[in-house]
Parts: C-alpha cells; structure tokens; sequence
C-alpha cells in the first residue's frame, strides 16, 4: 500500500484571535501504487491541511497516516526525510514554497542535487530543462532569472511542478496546482501529470473544481468540514450527486455544450 491513511484527526488550538478548529475528521483513504485520487473541497474544508500531514508538517491528533508501509507517527525525523523525497509536493503557494534567491534552473534542480549530490549536476540540469520547457518556460532569460524577480504566478506555479517532478516522485501531492493558469495552460498541465500517471505514478490532486478533478484522476473524494462524504468515480459526482455538499457544487457549474471544452476537457476521462 503506498499511502494508507486511517481515521485521522487534525486540529488547530485555539488562539488569541481564533477558536480551535477541527480541520479534519476521522478521515481514511488508501492508496495503492499507481493510483491516483482526486479530493474536492470547498475553502476552509481540510485540503491543504491533508496535504501538510501526508507530507509530515502536521501532527494529528488521532488516526495514522502511513506512507509506502512505514507509519509516519513512528518514523524518525531522518526516516521522514527519506520518505518524503519519495513523494513531490506542489503546494498551494507558489509564492512561499520556492527558494526565492535562486534562478529558476537552480529552483528546479535543488532537490536533485540534494539527494544525488553535486557529481550528478549535468545530469540534474539536463532533467531541469527538460521540466521547464515541456512545461512552457524553457527560454534561456526565464531559466537564469531570479525566482523571486520575474515570474508571475502562474509561472511560479509551473516551476513549483517542475520542482516536484525532478527526482520522478512515486507520489505527487498536487495542491491546487493549476489555480494560477489560463485554460489551455491548465490542459497541457494536466496531460503532462497524465503522462506520468500511466507510467506508474500516483498522484493525490486537491481542487474545489469537479471538472478538473475527473481530469487530473476518475477516483474522487469530496472533502467537507473536514470529514469525507463522498467518495467513488468523479463522472458520477457530476451525473448523480449523492451529499447535498456536492449537489450544490455540480449546481453551480456552467452548464456546457456537449461540444464546448473545459481545462482540457477533450475526450480522455
Ligand atoms: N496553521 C493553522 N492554524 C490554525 N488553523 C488552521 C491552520 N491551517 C489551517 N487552519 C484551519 O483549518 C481549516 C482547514 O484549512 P485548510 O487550509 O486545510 O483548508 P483548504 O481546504 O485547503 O482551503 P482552501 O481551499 O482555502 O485552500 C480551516 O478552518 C483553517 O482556518
Ligand atoms: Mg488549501
């Protein structure tokens, strides 16, 4: 089982400013290698915080998560590390999440040249450039700018996949990943993501958006107030609803055309 998450629990304290929350709720999911799921959630609904504690930066309060059959409760912190460089993260700020003093190319291959060290630089680079231009920004001026001078967000974004991409991650943990993209952007984002899901890696894809989730994996989750209360084939929670959560979500999509294209929308899932 690559990720097995069981009855977890995450809450917040209270704070001068805010009450205790309850961010997630005995919330379960399993994963095996290869697979891929997609969890939908409105703002404020236990996403990113899921994330966060798949990838070891939050400690719940009950329940377990373990993640290619080590239990991350009672992994080491050296054993935490090495279980995360098995796993990519593209968080949901690509403004927090890239070393802002480094150029683009150098943001991209930090993480290889982390785990193979500085011999295998041509090789790290190589791959680097390849991310970067598959992914639209290969032009030599973007490559050696400086992350924090020149991106827009949506660029930010794209070196954030590039970044998860590099060491070819068994797990993508994706959130939001496109949020900051225009359309056709979006699309050729998701075929890439596609493209190394059929070749064995599995993905878990945050979005609040149902189209886009049946794009990015057909295994779906809808994620409210923090509990799980959907859960199967993401073509079903937009043909039949099941918990008012997500009849009110699939209400207020734009109605389409059969003929009209969304995020990529064109055959495939
Ligand atoms: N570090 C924190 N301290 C206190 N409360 C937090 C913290 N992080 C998240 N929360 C709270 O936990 C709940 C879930 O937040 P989370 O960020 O996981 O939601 P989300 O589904 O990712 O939302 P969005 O779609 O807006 O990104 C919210 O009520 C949020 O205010
Ligand atoms: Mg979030």
């Amino acid at each position: 089982m690559l990720l097995d998450i069981r009855k977890l629990t995450i809450d917040f304290p209270p704070s001068r400013k805010r009450k205790a929350v309850r961010a997630l709720k005995e919330f379960s999911l399993r994963l095996e290698a290869g697979e891929s799921v997609s969890i939908v959630g409105e703002s404020g609904s236990g996403k990113t915080t899921l994330i966060r504690c798949i990838s070891g930066h939050v400690t719940p309060v009950s329940g377990s998560v373990s993640l290619f059959g080590a239990d991350l409760s009672e992994a080491s912190s050296q054993e935490i590390v090495a279980l995360r460089r098995r796993c990519g993260v593209v968080s949901q700020d690509p403004y927090g999440s890239l070393p802002p003093t480094l150029s683009v190319l150098e943001a991209v291959m930090e993480p290889w040249l982390l785990v193979r060290g500085r011999e295998a630089r041509q090789a790290g680079e190589h791959k680097a450039r390849e991310l970067l231009d598959e992914l639209g920004i290969g032009r030599e001026e973007i490559l050696s700018s400086k992350v924090r001078l020149s991106l827009s967000g949506g660029q930010r974004q794209r070196v954030a996949i590039a970044r998860a991409l590099v060491l070819e991650p068994e797990l993508l943990l994706c959130d939001e990943p496109t949020s900051m993209q225009d359309a056709s952007t979006r699309g050729d984002i998701l075929r890439i993501l596609q493209r190394r899901q059929e070749t064995g890696m599995s993905m878990l894809f945050v979005t609040h958006d149902l189209f886009l989730a049946r794009k990015a994996a057909p295994r779906g989750l809808v994620l409210y107030r923090g509990e799980a209360v959907e859960e199967g084939l993401c073509r079903d929670f937009l043909a039949s609803p099941q918990h008012p959560y997500t009849k009110a979500l699939v209400a207020a999509l734009p109605k389409l055309s059969s003929s009209a294209t969304y995020a990529g929308e064109s055959g495939g899932r």
